[in-house]
């Protein structure tokens, strides 16, 4: 393995396209951070309860029942909670059947641990683009992308803007190919009336601090569909592959990806406070709107094209990678704190061949400008509307000293 600080040994077309390091924090931290966890008031009392009954591991009813409170949320037979998004990536894609020798069609343009997941089991991420002015490729980028060996495709809904997910479960079909949504960005994202989550064939959800909802870190991945063995494959895949009649006897490797009692009774409560949660992401990002609408030298996230708008994330688009290093150094000057968005996958470290300077990453333009352009405001449960207006007012002057 390279060593991770070791920026030198990069080829030079990447050098040239790394993000700058980040800004440096206040000396008394930032005024304003970027993100906030929302903790349900009547979550106190479950955590309290769990400590007081001891039901605290994984084997504790509590995480049954935040399993069947999913389930009634998202109308779906089937949820399993595990300790992160990525956790519940790697069973979804177990569940799939996904292998050594096998691909999946990924977003470029989304967070490292989906890739991650893939090489876990053994498969090779097929990055793909985003489509033109969106944050999510449509079908006809993933169809560009689409090799002989694909088995799957995951879509992220980034920043919790919706993909167009119907033509990609036709896409899907067609194509023979299992969907897994990737909803860490998406909990209780609307797609024409209906919860982003429930059209592909699985789902998976980060539960980390930043989410939606949390249990500090954790996840679930739940399916559509009915089948009766689902739930005894999860469970074995999630918990070293043990085998309930024969508590000590293994049939393959797995790791333990399980959520213990004292985080579902952390987030439990919270399941019911999805809708309230997402009314406040929709003032917040109408607020951003209000005041930095048709700002010089901006561009603010699409809108949701198909729903309710309430995105996890506020995100911003400046002309380029330097203006914005200017920005975001200012902007953590006065207190506030930001995040570039996620540089794109294809061009990680990790993923392109560090032998060979002529084997180039594949080409894909939009995740790349989205990459090297963009980064978020502070957007989390109950942040003021005066502290939106401060940021965007200073957000504005930044732009203006930075041209
Ligand atoms: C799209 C996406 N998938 C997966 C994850 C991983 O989730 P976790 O950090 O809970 O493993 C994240 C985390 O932010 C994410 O944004």
């Amino acid at each position: 393995m390279m060593n991770p600080l070791a920026i030198d040994e990069l080829p030079k077309y990447l050098r040239d396209k790394i993000p700058p390091e980040e800004p440096q924090k206040p000396p008394n931290g930032y005024i304003i951070p970027v993100s906030f966890p929302y903790i349900s008031p009547r979550s106190k009392e479950r955590v309290l309860q769990a400590i007081e009954e001891a039901t605290i591991s994984s084997a504790t009813s509590v995480v049954g029942e935040l399993e069947e409170a999913i389930s009634q949320f998202y109308k779906v037979p089937f949820v399993k909670a595990c300790s992160s998004g990525y956790s519940a990536l790697v069973l979804a894609l177990k569940l799939a059947n996904i292998k050594k020798g096998d691909s999946v069609l990924v977003p470029s343009f989304t967070m490292a641990a989906v890739s991650n997941a893939v090489t876990t089991v053994g498969a090779r991420p097929v990055f793909v683009d985003c489509e033109e002015g969106q944050f999510n490729p449509s079908a006809a980028e993933y169809q560009v992308s689409l090799t002989n060996d694909c088995k799957a495709l995951i879509v992220t809904h980034t920043y919790g803007i919706p993909a167009d997910i119907e033509p990609l479960v036709s896409f899907a079909d067609d194509n023979g190919l299992v969907l897994i949504e990737d909803i860490a960005e998406a909990i209780g994202t609307d797609y024409k009336g209906k919860y982003v989550g429930t059209f592909g064939d699985f789902a998976t959800a980060s539960l980390y601090a930043n989410k939606t909802i949390t249990s500090g870190d954790g996840g679930f991945v739940m399916s559509t569909k009915e089948d009766k063995s689902l739930r005894h494959r999860a469970n074995s895949y999630a918990n070293h592959g043990f085998t309930p009649k024969h508590h000590f006897l293994h049939f393959e490797h797995s790791g333990n990806y399980k959520m213990s009692g004292l985080q579902a009774a952390l987030v439990l409560p919270a399941i019911d406070d999805i809708p309230t949660v997402m009314e406040d992401r929709k003032r917040i990002s109408a607020t951003y709107r209000e005041n930095l609408d048709k700002t010089q030298g901006l561009s603010l996230m699409p809108l949701n094209p198909s729903g309710k708008e309430a995105p996890w994330m506020f995100g911003v688009l400046v002309e380029s990678r330097e203006k914005r290093r200017e920005v975001r150094e200012k902007l953590a000057r006065d207190g506030i704190e930001t995040r570039d968005f996620f540089f794109p996958l294809h061009l990680q470290p990790m993923a392109v061949d560090m032998e060979n300077e002529t084997v180039s990453p594949p080409s894909l333009p939009q995740a790349e400008s989205l990459g090297l352009r963009g980064f978020y405001l502070p957007t989390y449960y109950g942040l003021g509307t005066d502290d939106i207006v401060y940021v965007s007012n200073k957000l504005k002057m930044a732009l203006r000293d930075a041209e």
